[in-house]
């Protein structure tokens, strides 16, 4: 277990190091007024963490009377800064849909106006909040709908189909039931639509085996990603959301992909055949060549080529080599000069 651990710990550990160079950048000291922050330095590696505080008065724009940001290359995350004590934080009220990119912080005094989530409502005509001495204050609060129905309940043999998981739905909204494969509905059928009327669900369907072959049973049958569960691991690959059905993956650098680009979860629950990110470079070794002149290990993408100063020859021209990577190969030319290459002698 902990050798194979350690293998994707090096298979990762890799393409991190080949972006240390272009990627990961320092942060410079943040200016942050009226407050302090540790450790002091000019300038901080990428990753490294700084602990801040404020000024009497001021407080920092996460919660808390301390705060910390991480380096991402060259970028503080969060930017550390201090606001008055009486600003406000963005808002986090109870059910309602609180904006996701709001302002940093608000002034004293600033009102906004908020919406319930889905299956809540305010108990009262009034949907400003306002901030008041570092507080957000609303006449309204967002209060669950006795007309909202809860999560569909569970049917055997069957997976709900939902984009985003939700507590509550209001009424009317609707629900789409799944059967997994080799199983239909009541009505022959791979799905069955509910809908929310008044604090219930509509009935959901009976998954029973299905004694057909028609042609619904065999349609391939893939279902919205979340359904899956979190997204499966490629070493050195990266998935993104495609579509809300889709993952896509792609490798990163130094790799190419192979197999199936676009990954579905099936109505089985499982995921459809990975990808693998495989090896798409040539290793360049420091030292592997005594001729050429390499401060690094270099790395040479498939089909590629780089050229590298070689040690001067007695005339003192300086001399070049062109390094190629074919099918994952090395492959050095001699040295020479540009004389030489210019004249295609070598
Ligand atoms: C500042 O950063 C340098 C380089 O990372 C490090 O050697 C030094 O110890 C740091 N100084 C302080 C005061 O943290
Ligand atoms: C903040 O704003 C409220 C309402 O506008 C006001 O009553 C209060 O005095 C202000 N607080 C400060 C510290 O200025
Ligand atoms: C709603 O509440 C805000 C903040 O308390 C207040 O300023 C505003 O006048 C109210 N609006 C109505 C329509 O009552
Ligand atoms: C939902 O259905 C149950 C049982 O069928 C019933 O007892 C309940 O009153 C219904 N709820 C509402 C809000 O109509």
């Amino acid at each position: 277990m902990w050798l194979r651990g350690l293998g994707i710990a090096l298979l990762v550990w890799i393409p991190a190091a080949l972006h240390a160079e272009s990627v990961e950048r320092r942060c410079r000291a943040p200016e942050l007024r009226d407050g302090y922050f540790l450790p002091l330095n000019e300038s901080y590696p990428h990753e490294s963490e700084i602990t801040y505080g404020c000024d009497t008065g001021f407080k920092p724009i996460v919660e808390g009377w301390w705060a910390r940001s991480i380096c991402r290359n060259g970028v503080w995350v969060k930017e550390p800064q201090c606001v008055e004590e009486k600003a406000c934080l963005p808002p986090d009220i109870p059910n309602a849909e609180n904006e996701k990119k709001s302002k940093d912080w608000y002034e004293n005094g600033s009102e906004i106006q908020f919406e319930c989530k889905a299956g809540y409502s305010f108990n009262k005509p009034n949907n400003t909040a306002r901030c008041i001495d570092g507080t957000w204050i609303s006449v309204s609060d967002c209060v669950e709908r006795p007309s909202a129905c809860g999560r569909p309940p569970k049917i055997p043999n069957a997976v709900v189909l939902q984009n985003q998981h939700q507590e509550l739905f209001d009424e009317y909204s609707k629900a789409v039931y799944y059967c997994k494969d080799g199983f239909l509905t009541e009505d022959e059928e791979r799905m069955k639509i509910v809908r929310c009327i008044f604090g219930n669900w509509t009935a959901g369907p009976t998954c029973t085996p299905s004694t057909r072959l028609g042609t619904k049973v065999t349609e391939p049958s893939y279902i919205p990603i979340d359904n899956c569960g979190s997204h499966p691991l490629v070493p050195n690959g990266e998935p993104l959301v495609h579509r809300s059905d889709q993952l896509k993956y792609t490798c990163n650098r130094y790799y190419k992909l192979v197999g199936p680009e676009i990954v579905r979860c099936r109505s089985d629950l499982t995921w459809s055949e990975l990808p693998t990110c495989k090896e798409n470079y040539c290793l360049l070794r420091n030292g592997a060549y005594e001729e050429l002149i390499l401060t690094k290990d270099e790395y040479i993408l498939n089909n590629e080529k780089k050229e590298f100063e070689c040690l001067s020859d007695k005339y003192l021209f300086k001399n070049y080599a062109m390094v190629r990577c074919i099918d994952q190969e090395l492959h050095v030319s001699e040295c020479c000069n540009r004389a030489q290459i210019n004249l295609r002698m070598c």
